[in-house]
């Protein structure tokens, strides 16, 4: 197996870091400088925030405000979640670059997180993707739970590739493999890529691993080995989601970089950069909601 020469950073830091933060709302411009300074440290595509419902995620109820206030960066794509026409509608009157629609493999967690049955979620995706399409923005799909659901447990890799091809039949750009709750280690990612590319190229796969038992880096090291080339990760590690209990943080962008960095492997982003921006956001988000909250946003990395 040769590993990939380049990877795309996929920074989901902006909208899956801080749409799970407890306590108070996070300001707005720090949301704004957050995502300006990851676009100077050379992230080239950036997950911004979430149109979704702001009873169901009150810290993205400034998801306009924020792709509004950005200073874009002509080298970087700002994406946002849209679960449905609705949020399509609003994102693309702040000229979103791209829009992400997000399912799962579990019926119990797209229930909890979406209010739907896949099926259903499927159904609210196809006019959503056509008029994307029509406004000639990319879409990207999310597939969570690929390696566990917080409510029933195991998931198989031929229930996730079942959806991950139909939102490729769809119009989907990539799929994005969330182990949304971290349950995932090594060969069981490379079981599931080896599954998934039996229906999908490997070239339309992103890996999207939350860390909460520390086997992110692993994973994300044994799905570049079946040339996965394109990873999600987050500042600081910051994150998780707030419909799947015990999920912690994605893994986090600079620990990725560290280890990108030593296998040779280009990415176009400046690990010095992402660290000061890593400090500062932890920093804010110490400020922001009290000591209650400084050990667990203390950057997981210090190099
Ligand atoms: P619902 O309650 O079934 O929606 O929620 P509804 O269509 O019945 O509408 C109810 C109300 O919400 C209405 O307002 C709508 O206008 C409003 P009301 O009449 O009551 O005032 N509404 C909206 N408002 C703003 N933006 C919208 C929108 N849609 C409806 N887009 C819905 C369904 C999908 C909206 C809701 O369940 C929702 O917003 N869920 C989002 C949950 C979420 O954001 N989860 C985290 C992101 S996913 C994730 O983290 C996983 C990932 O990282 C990958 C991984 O780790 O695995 C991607
Ligand atoms: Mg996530």
């Amino acid at each position: 197996m040769t590993l990939p020469k380049q990877v795309k950073l996929v920074e989901v830091g902006p909208r899956d870091g801080l749409q799970n933060e407890p306590g108070d709302i996070i300001p707005t411009d720090i949301k704004i400088d957050l995502i300006n300074a990851l676009s100077s440290a050379g992230l080239s595509h950036i997950e911004a925030t979430s149109f979704v419902s702001p009873k169901w995620v009150p810290q993205m109820a400034d998801a306009s405000a924020v792709m509004m206030g950005i200073q874009r960066h002509p080298d970087t794509t700002y994406a946002a979640l849209t679960p449905n026409l609705t949020g399509l509608n609003k994102a693309l009157n702040t000229e979103v670059d791209e829009v992400a629609v997000f399912t799962a493999a579990s019926e119990a967690f797209t229930q909890k997180n979406i209010n739907c049955s896949i099926a259903e979620s499927l159904e609210r995706f196809a006019p959503l993707i056509e008029k994307a399409n029509a406004n000639n923005i990319p879409v990207r799909g999310y597939v969570s739970t690929v390696m566990g659901c917080p409510y029933t447990g195991e998931i198989s890799a031929e229930q996730v590739t079942v959806v991950c091809k139909e939102m490729i039949e769809m119009g989907c750009y990539e799929i994005s493999l969330g182990d949304t709750i971290g349950t995932g280690t090594p060969l069981k990612a490379k079981r599931l890529i080896e599954a998934v590319t039996k229906e999908i190229p490997v070239s339309k796969l992103a890996a999207h691993f939350h860390d909460t038992y520390g086997q992110a880096l692993a994973n994300i090291y044994a799905v570049l080995e079946e040339g996965v080339s394109v990873i999600d990760t987050s500042v600081a590690g910051l994150g998780g989601c707030p419909y799947a209990q015990g999920a912690s943080g994605n893994v986090a962008t600079e620990d990725v970089l560290y280890m990108l960095n030593g296998l040779g492997i280009e990415t176009g982003v400046q690990l010095d950069e992402l660290i000061k921006v890593s400090h500062w956001i932890s920093q804010q988000l110490q400020r922001s909601n009290g000591s209650k909250v400084a050990l667990a946003l203390t950057p997981k990395s210090s190099i």
